[in-house]
């Protein structure tokens, strides 16, 4: 009885608390609806517009540059009142000095909300956003967003443009690096956990930032993988892939979205409004604002969608775009076009109430220099608890792809090792493609990480360059095709040693924005090169560093190691030397399928079945390729480890969801037949076997991630209910149809352990 009443009286106590909670978030809102209210009421339509207009920095802020075309005229727009947001403009002076000129010489002194691509770490980098995403550790995955966030906001920068939630399937597309990989459901949850690193729990705490979901929507899908290409595609694609991440980064409270470059079905997605206003700011109920991406606004004339700048402006406010990130356009046409009655006034109002509460939440009108202290920003960026923080998470990205014999781990003493490749000693590369504030060759290299162990007796040469110069984020890279003056020495190396570890890949500027590749393989000479190695010493441990799924089938056929070790950031070369020497088992598993050609791009785990799934007999008539399989090289979900796990006595609660059993709990063994402790990521598929549009042959609902010593075993389990059921169907909604299901357990996409249910009302 005593316990009954204790009971009672926590529950009232819980319920008191979440409603004082959910009362107090509301009330502050409130007062800052009532404080944007009041803000707008004192607003002309030119201080209205000024909010909408973003400019980009390079900005000399003791005056205008010269050598910008357009400085001076930037810099009296901040004057007047005409800039409501800057990107690019980084450091805690530079930014402190910018926004003096909106608060102390504008009529109102809104502040500027001060924009930059963090999008995996500002100075100290975490792995590329791809990379993080093979750990499927979301804790870590948030706490990388929670560093980035740590260093931004010391130096000023208050909004980042980032994460990316695109899915896509195209490793032709330079920026899946830049995304969380081909599943929808690995996707959301990944965005979410980015949003809350970012944001944090209070988004007016001095370390949280504000976040953006981009690029919004389709983007991932662009044709061709060509990048800034167009796109096309069902609604039932739309709702089932595109768009769960972004509806996962609305329900996460993600203060602002940013719009696309691509064409969307016939209109651009910046004046798309059935994306943005049907959708995003309707259906959703979305209160953030939607950024354009860079001049997308004006880009709408190229598409051969808008006739001049003009019709832009009103195609893009109409359709929700609330501001223009360096068209230029809203500055000098949005006030004609409300004159003119083509753009409602309310709807600037709308944009401008949307951009404002951004401003208030992130504490901005009460100290718009919380981001500019100097003090902070020296102790917090390039800390050593940040660099802690990297390392972990650079581990975790890790992928085992191959290892036979147990080559890995390496032992740490008497061994003569071979390091050869153009990535070996490379300080730049591993720092990706968006690499913030990073400095030029900042990162740890394979070499350097490799040097801290001293029990082994290390060469090192190059063999081939793989690009020439330094390259940066702004030109082509140039590919270096000829000069081979280096193999000889490396052949030389590689003979009587007891271990070669070949670094080879992409350089960090071969993936990323406009960088789309028509080839996948080992860019340059980089191939030939390890097939040359390979005649001396077929010993090869291949560290591949990359920003996209790469077609690798020699290096698969032929080598007994390859780890899969992206471009992993600032401590790069640490990570990598502590997995191949066994001080970290790795975990990680490929949030991206890898081909085997690039002729079957795109290419993905949740494919549907098709007619023709199968042969018959010896006719041709089924659906595949007369020159390759149709599997993939490494499927979605794969990844080895240092030990070995075995799944074993599946078992269903029921083997029915219906009116009075609403759920399935679903348990298997998982045991650790290995030699090592390691971790698992056990994942769950399903397949709805009919319905009213055809379902993916499987579809990943849920994963848990368990460690285990040698000879441990753990029961895993997982809950199904109605709702793990849903999709997008024929009636144009999200629901579970009642039928026959399978479910699928293990270790990757691939799995065959399969149970089957049903669904009956
Ligand atoms: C263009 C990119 O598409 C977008 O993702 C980025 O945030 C902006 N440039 C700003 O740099």
């Amino acid at each position: 009885m005593l316990l009954k009443k204790i009971t009672f009286i926590l529950l009232c106590l819980a319920i008191f608390v979440s409603c004082s909670k959910k009362n107090n978030k509301e009330t502050s809102m409130d007062t800052i609806s009532t404080k944007v209210d009041s803000l707008l009421n004192i607003m002309t339509l030119q201080e209205k517009i000024g909010q909408m207009n973003q400019y980009n920095g390079f900005w000399d802020v003791t005056g205008p540059t010269p050598k910008e075309g357009n400085a001076e005229a930037k810099y009296q727009h901040l004057k007047s009142g005409m800039v409501g947001s800057m990107l690019n403009v980084v450091g805690a002076e530079e930014n402190k000095k910018i926004q003096q000129i909106v608060v102390e010489e504008t009529r109102l002194g809104i502040p500027l909300i001060i924009g930059f691509d963090v999008i995996h770490g500002y100075k100290t980098l975490s792995p590329i956003p791809l990379a993080e995403s093979a750990s499927w550790d979301l804790k870590a995955i948030e706490n990388s967003a929670k560093v980035a966030a740590s260093e931004a906001s010391a130096s000023g920068i208050n909004w980042t443009f980032a994460p990316m939630v695109d899915i896509s399937r195209d490793a032709r597309w330079g920026r899946v690096m830049e995304g969380a990989g081909e599943d929808p459901y690995l996707g959301s949850l990944i965005a979410k956990a980015r949003i809350n690193g970012f944001q944090g729990k209070d988004l007016s705490a001095k370390n949280s930032i504000a976040a953006c979901a981009k690029h919004f929507a389709g983007y991932g899908f662009i044709e061709s993988g060509r990048e800034y290409n167009g796109v096309d595609m069902s609604n039932s694609f739309l709702h089932n892939l595109v768009l769960p991440p972004f509806k996962a980064a609305a329900d996460a409270d993600v203060k602002t979205f940013m719009n696309a470059f691509n064409d969307f079905n016939g209109i651009p997605a910046t004046g798309n409004k059935m994306l943005q206003r049907d959708i995003l700011k309707g259906k959703w109920n979305y209160k953030g604002f939607v950024i354009s991406d860079w001049a997308s606004i004006k880009e709408m004339v190229s598409h051969g969608y808008a006739k001049d700048g003009e019709a832009a402006t009103k195609y893009a406010v109409n359709a929700g775009s609330d501001m223009d990130m360096e068209s230029y356009l809203y500055v000098n046409h949005i006030e004609t076009l409300v004159k003119n009655g083509e753009v409602k006034e309310e709807l600037i109002d709308n944009a401008v109430k949307r951009i404002l509460t951004v401003k208030y939440e992130l504490g901005l009108f009460e100290d718009p220099y919380k981001y500019c202290d100097t003090e902070r920003e020296k102790s917090v960026v390039g800390s050593k608890k940040n660099h802690e923080a990297v390392l972990d998470m650079a581990k975790k990205s890790i992928v085992l792809l191959k290892n036979e014999n147990q080559l890995l781990p390496l032992k740490k003493q008497g061994l003569n090792i071979a390091v050869i490749g153009p990535l070996a000693n490379d300080k730049h590369s591993p720092l990706g493609s968006w690499r913030g504030k990073a400095e030029d060759n900042s990162a740890v290299s394979l070499l350097e990480g490799l040097n801290a162990y001293t029990g082994n007796k290390i060469t090192h040469s190059k063999g081939v360059k793989l690009v020439e110069g330094t390259p940066n984020f702004i030109n082509e890279v140039k590919i270096n095709y000829t000069d081979k003056t280096g193999f000889s020495q490396a052949i030389a190396s590689a003979k009587n040693k007891d271990v070669v570890i070949m670094v080879l890949g992409e350089h960090g500027f071969q993936s990323g924005e406009a960088r789309s590749r028509t080839n996948l393989n080992l860019p340059g000479l980089q191939q030939e090169l390890l097939e040359e190695i390979y005649k001396v010493n077929k010993n090869i441990v291949l560290v591949l560093m990359n920003g996209r799924p790469l077609t690798i089938n020699w290096a698969d056929e032929n080598l007994p190691a390859i780890v899969e070790a992206w471009h992993l950031g600032t401590e790069s070369g640490n990570a990598i030397a502590q997995v191949l020497y066994g001080d970290y088992n790795p975990s990680g598993k490929l949030p991206m399928t890898f081909p085997r050609s690039v002729g079957q791009v795109p290419i993905y785990y949740n494919y549907k079945n098709t007619g023709r799934p199968e042969p018959d007999g010896d006719l041709v008539f089924w659906s595949h390729y007369t020159d390759e399989a149709n599997t993939p090289l490494y499927e979605f979900g794969y990844g080895l480890s240092y030990t070995t796990f075995e799944y074993s006595d599946v078992k269903l609660s029921s083997k029915e969801i219906n009116s009075s059993n609403n759920k399935i709990e679903v348990t298997v063994k998982l045991t650790n037949t290995g030699k090592y402790e390691g971790k698992e990521i056990v994942q769950l598929y399903i397949r709805d076997l009919f319905a009213s549009t055809t379902r993916p042959v499987k579809e990943l609902k849920d994963f848990k991630m368990v460690n285990l010593k040698p000879n441990e075993s753990k029961s895993v389990s997982f809950t199904i209910s109605e709702k793990t059921l849903e999709f997008y169907s024929a009636n144009k909604k999200w629901e579970a149809e009642p039928g026959e299901f399978s479910l699928f357990i293990g270790g990757s996409s691939n799995t065959n352990l399969k149970e089957n249910f049903t669904l009956n009302r």
